[in-house]
C-alpha cells in the first residue's frame, strides 16, 4: 500500500513539528486526532437521532473503513477514511486501529461504588431462605453497610472505589454514575461524594442518595428526610458534590408521598432526579418519575402495564439492573413491553454489597439477552447511549456523533462478541475525549 506508507511518513515529520509546537505554545494549537485503520465503526448516530427509542440493527449506524477525527477531546469529523477531508490528513496526530471494530465507550448509568465491608453472609442467608426483607428488619441490608462506610475515611474509600473503577474502565466504561447512601449521616454522606470525586481516571457522575434507608438516629422517614433537606442540601450545594438527586420508594423505606416532597425541593434547587422505582413492590415510583419529570426511573420489577405505558410515553430513562434481579432470585422487568412500547432504556450493573455484589458489565448484558429478550443491538444501545440518557449526557456521550466526547473502545474481536461471555468484554482499549486509557 504505498499511498499509506507516504501518508504514515508525512505523518511522522508532522508529528515531531507539532510535539515541539505543544513545547512552545501548550494552548494555542488544538489538540487534534485523527483515528485511521478502523475496519468497521458503530457510531450510533441513527439510534441518537431515535433518541434511543425501537432501536434496530440500522441505528448502530456502521461504517466500514472508517476514520474519525477529535479535537480537544471532542469529535469533528465521523466517515469513510477514504472521504477523509484533506485539511484533517497531515497536520494532526494520527493513530491506526489496525482493522478493529469501534463502538461508543460504555455509560454505567447506576452503581453503589462507594462502601467498606461486604454483606457476602447476607448472600448465603438469602439462599437458604430467607428475604430481603427480613434480613434489612433483623439488622443487615443497607443499615449493616452503614457501620463500615461511616468508619471508613474518606481516602479509604477513594480507594476502594478506585479499585472498583478499574474494574470498569478494563471493560470499556469510560462514565460511572456513583451514589452515596452508606452514611446517612448529612457530613458522612458528603464524605462519601468527596471519595467519589476524588477518583482518577473514570469520568465519575456523583448522585447524592441520603434517602437509601432511615438510619436509627430517626424516628420516622419522614424527620429523616426534614434533617437531609436542611442540613445536606445546603452542603451538597455549597460544595456542587452533586449534580443528582435519588430516592428509595419502597415499602419500610420511603414512600411516593415524601419522595415526592424530597424530590420537589432537589428539583427547585436545579438537581437532576433519579428514582429507585417500583423494585420490591409497586410503590409508586415509576408514576413519581413520570410526574416529576425525572431522568431515569430505576429497577420497574414491579410495574404494571399502565405505569409501562406511562414511561413509554415520557423522556424518563428506564434503567434496568438484571444482575440485581438474578442475585435476588426475582423476576426481571419487562424490557420487551417498555422497548415495544416505545420507551428509552438503558443496563447497569447497580454495583452493591448486597443485592448486586458485581461489577460484571458482560454479564449485564447476557442476562439482559437472555431473561428480558433484548436483541443484542438494544443490549449496545441501552449500555451506550441509554446509559447518557438516563445521566443526562445524552449531548456528550453515547455516540460517536460530532461534536460529542470522543469517548470510544477498539474491540478485540466483532462486535457480535460483545454481551456473550460473563466475566468478559472483549475489548482490548478505551480512549477517554481522545486520550488512551487503556
Ligand atoms: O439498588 N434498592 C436499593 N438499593 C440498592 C441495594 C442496596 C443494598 O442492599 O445495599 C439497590 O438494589
Ligand atoms: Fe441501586
Amino acid at each position: 500500500m504505498p499511498k499509506s506508507k507516504a501518508a504514515a511518513g508525512k505523518k511522522k515529520t508532522k508529528k515531531s513539528a507539532s510535539k515541539l509546537s505543544q513545547k512552545l505554545a501548550p494552548s494555542a494549537k488544538p489538540k487534534r486526532r485523527l483515528f485511521t485503520g478502523i475496519k468497521t465503526l458503530f457510531t450510533l448516530d441513527r439510534a441518537f437521532r431515535k433518541a434511543a427509542r425501537r432501536v434496530t440493527a440500522d441505528d448502530l449506524d456502521r461504517i466500514d473503513g472508517a476514520a474519525f477525527v477529535s479535537e480537544n477531546g471532542r469529535i469533528v469529523w465521523v466517515g469513510k477514511e477514504k472521504d477523509l477531508p484533506r485539511e484533517f490528513k497531515n497536520a494532526i496526530k494520527s493513530e491506526d486501529l489496525q482493522g478493529a471494530v469501534v463502538l461508543p465507550a460504555f455509560v454505567e448509568s447506576h452503581t453503589h461504588l462507594i462502601y467498606a465491608g461486604n454483606r457476602a453472609a447476607e448472600f448465603e442467608r438469602r439462599n437458604q431462605g430467607e428475604s430481603y426483607q427480613s434480613i434489612a428488619k433483623s439488622g443487615g441490608g443497607i443499615l449493616a453497610t452503614l457501620i463500615p462506610t461511616r468508619e471508613a475515611s474518606e481516602k479509604e474509600l477513594t480507594a476502594i472505589g478506585q479499585e472498583r473503577a478499574e474494574r470498569f474502565l478494563k471493560q470499556g466504561v469510560s462514565t460511572i454514575e456513583v451514589k452515596s447512601g452508606y452514611a446517612l449521616t448529612a457530613e458522612g454522606e458528603m464524605k462519601m461524594l468527596r471519595a467519589a470525586g476524588a477518583i482518577r481516571r473514570a469520568r465519575i457522575v456523583r448522585t447524592f442518595l441520603g434517602a437509601h434507608a432511615i438510619p436509627k438516629e430517626f424516628k420516622s422517614a419522614e424527620a429523616y428526610i426534614d434533617y437531609l433537606l436542611e442540613e445536606a442540601l445546603p452542603q451538597l450545594k455549597k460544595e456542587g458534590l452533586a449534580c443528582r438527586a435519588d430516592i428509595f420508594i419502597e415499602q419500610g423505606y420511603f414512600s411516593k408521598e415524601l419522595g415526592k416532597k424530597y424530590l420537589s425541593r432537589f428539583r427547585e434547587e436545579g438537581f437532576d432526579l433519579a428514582v429507585h422505582a417500583d423494585q420490591l413492590s409497586r410503590c409508586g415510583g415509576a408514576e413519581l418519575a413520570v410526574e416529576l419529570k425525572a431522568r431515569s426511573a430505576e429497577h420497574l420489577i414491579q410495574i404494571n402495564d399502565e405505569d409501562i405505558r406511562k414511561l413509554s410515553a415520557s423522556e424518563v430513562t428506564c434503567v434496568l439492573l438484571p444482575t440485581a434481579d438474578l442475585y435476588m432470585n426475582c423476576a426481571y422487568p419487562p424490557a420487551r413491553k417498555l422497548i415495544d412500547q416505545g420507551a428509552r432504556v438503558a443496563l447497569a450493573t447497580d454495583l452493591n454489597p448486597g443485592t448486586s455484589p458485581s461489577s460484571d458489565v458482560a454479564l449485564v448484558g447476557v442476562l439482559a439477552r437472555i431473561y428480558m429478550k433484548m436483541s443484542l443491538p438494544e443490549t449496545i444501545v441501552a449500555y451506550t447511549l441509554g446509559g447518557a440518557y438516563a445521566l443526562g449526557l445524552e449531548k456528550e456521550l453515547g455516540s460517536i456523533s460530532k461534536g460529542k466526547l470522543a469517548d470510544f473502545v477498539v474491540l478485540e474481536g466483532e462486535m457480535e462478541e460483545l454481551f456473550l461471555e460473563a466475566g468478559r468484554q472483549p475489548v482490548a482499549r478505551l480512549y477517554r475525549e481522545g486520550e488512551r486509557l487503556l
